[in-house]
């Protein structure tokens, strides 16, 4: 079967490799021009693990081609997914969807025959009906469906998120848009996946339902970890002691500095304007959407504290800037609030992260802020060590080697990677969060 797949970001890319993968014939479209010439020569321009390698494979076993012209790309195609981004709008935080419209132009401008279109970006509920209507207005005779088809892939892991999903989920209306998606989705039915078909409407909106209960989770144990400390108990048995309840489940039960990324920050306030345009209560997300910001702002408080307040010209080493850990995705990651008001207390930044440091470099551009290329070296003299982000690579750390490079032997861990007790033992002045004071005595 041949399919197209328009936007070469991270959900098209990695969709299409996948599906090309599963043996369609796949046509990935850009207008970026640079980008396609490199997705040809096998250069990939993010970073996601086993990525690279499945695109080199598919381009030499020709199941893919990138390509830039829209119209040459689609024809022929009995599926046509639209996988372009659809950022917030700065004005008011809205999805925008100009990029969604303006594919959906083309494609009515230059398709002849019959085709179902797939959104595949993340959009509002409703929006298949308007890229519906925009393609009949422009070309009334032609025969077509759109369906939604959201993805729920996480950075750092989606190809096999991709590969061996918990379920896929298809919104369409008619009996040939589903024949085709349940082609295209055939390799799934062997591993048993759950493919659950709903009315259009319905698929969108699952989507931002799934990542608003995700964020919610993730902020309720953010705040259970706050009031933990104040009450001297343990966030880390607390999570264990809830999500063996089956009903709640043990994941996403992590507390960290703020959850950030690509998806839950826009997602979560592009539900609770949803809400607010169709006039229904979401006061739960949109309490999400604040107390995470919030979190985010007071992540300094931490490090306050594990200097006394004295932080004026302290030199803190950083070790982790994007949002997660496998990425070098730094969209709204807590380095990106917490960095500049360390600066502005008169901190010297020296930063180090396994993937993300050239985009980080970018996007700080401060002289203030010292880079290095590995761990270690990135603490020398340092009177902080703070961990922002659990990267395999921190999981581990030599103390000794650490204690005899920092000026003062403290260590502020937002990730909980590491044992209280066993951090005091070592001689270390350590600060987590959600954990009883006891634990550090
Ligand atoms: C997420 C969804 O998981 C995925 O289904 C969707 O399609 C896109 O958004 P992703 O943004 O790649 O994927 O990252 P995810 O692993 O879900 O983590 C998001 C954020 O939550 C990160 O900042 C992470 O550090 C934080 N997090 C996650 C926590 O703070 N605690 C947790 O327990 C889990």
């Amino acid at each position: 079967m041949k399919i197209s797949i328009i936007g070469t970001g991270y959900v098209g890319l990695v969709s299409g490799t996948c599906l090309a993968e599963f043996g369609m014939n796949v046509t990935c479209i850009d207008n970026d021009r640079e980008k396609i010439q490199n997705l040809n020569n096998g250069i990939i321009p993010i970073y996601e693990p086993g990525l690279e390698d499945l695109v080199k494979k598919n381009i030499n076993e020709k199941r893919i081609k990138f390509v830039t012209n829209l119209s040459d790309g689609i024809k022929n195609s009995e599926a046509i997914f639209i996988a372009v981004g659809t950022p917030s709008r700065i004005k008011d935080g809205h999805a925008d969807l100009s990029y969604v419209f303006k594919v959906a132009e083309e494609i009515a401008e230059c398709l002849k025959d019959y085709a179902v279109v797939v959104n595949k970006s993340t959009v509002p509920v409703g929006t298949g009906r308007k890229v519906f209507d925009i393609i009949k207005k422009k070309n009334k005779d032609l025969e077509f469906d759109v369906a939604s088809n959201p993805e729920f892939l996480r950075e750092g892991s989606a190809i096999n998120d991709f590969m061996r999903p918990d379920r896929v989920v298809i919104g369409c209306e008619s009996n040939r848009a589903k024949k085709i998606l349940s082609e295209i989705y055939r390799p799934l039915y062997l591993l048993e996946t759950p493919i659950l078909f709903a009315k259009r409407e319905t698929a969108e909106l699952i989507k931002y339902a799934a990542n608003s209960f995700l964020a919610t989770k993730i902020t309720f144990i953010n705040e259970i970890s706050d009031l933990c400390e104040k009450v001297g108990a343990n966030v880390s048995d607390v999570s264990i002691g809830i999500g063996l309840d089956g009903r709640i489940g043990k994941k996403f039960l992590h507390p960290g500095p703020g959850y950030g990324g690509s998806c839950f920050p826009k997602d979560t306030l592009a539900l609770v304007k949803t809400a607010h345009d169709y006039k229904s209560q979401l006061g739960i997300v949109e309490h999400v959407v604040k107390s995470n910001d919030l979190r985010k702002k007071n992540n300094i408080n931490l490090i306050k504290r594990a200097c006394f307040n004295q932080i004026k010209g302290k030199k803190i080493t950083i070790l982790g800037l994007t949002f997660k850990p496998n990425t070098d995705d730094m969209r709204d990651s807590p380095s990106l609030i917490l960095i500049p008001k360390l600066l502005d207390e008169g901190c010297h930044i020296c930063a180090y992260d396994p993937e993300g440091l050239e985009s980080a470099k970018k996007i700080f551009n401060d002289n203030r802020i010292s880079w290095f290329t590995e761990t270690y070296s990135a603490m020398v003299d340092s009177d902080i060590l703070v961990i922002l982000t659990e990267w395999n690579q921190f999981r581990a750390l030599d103390f000794k080697k650490v204690k005899s490079l920092l000026k003062t032997p403290i260590l502020v861990d937002f990730r909980n990677i590491y044992d209280p007790k066993e951090m005091r033992e070592k001689g270390f002045n350590y600060f987590s969060i959600g954990r009883p004071k006891e634990l550090f005595l």
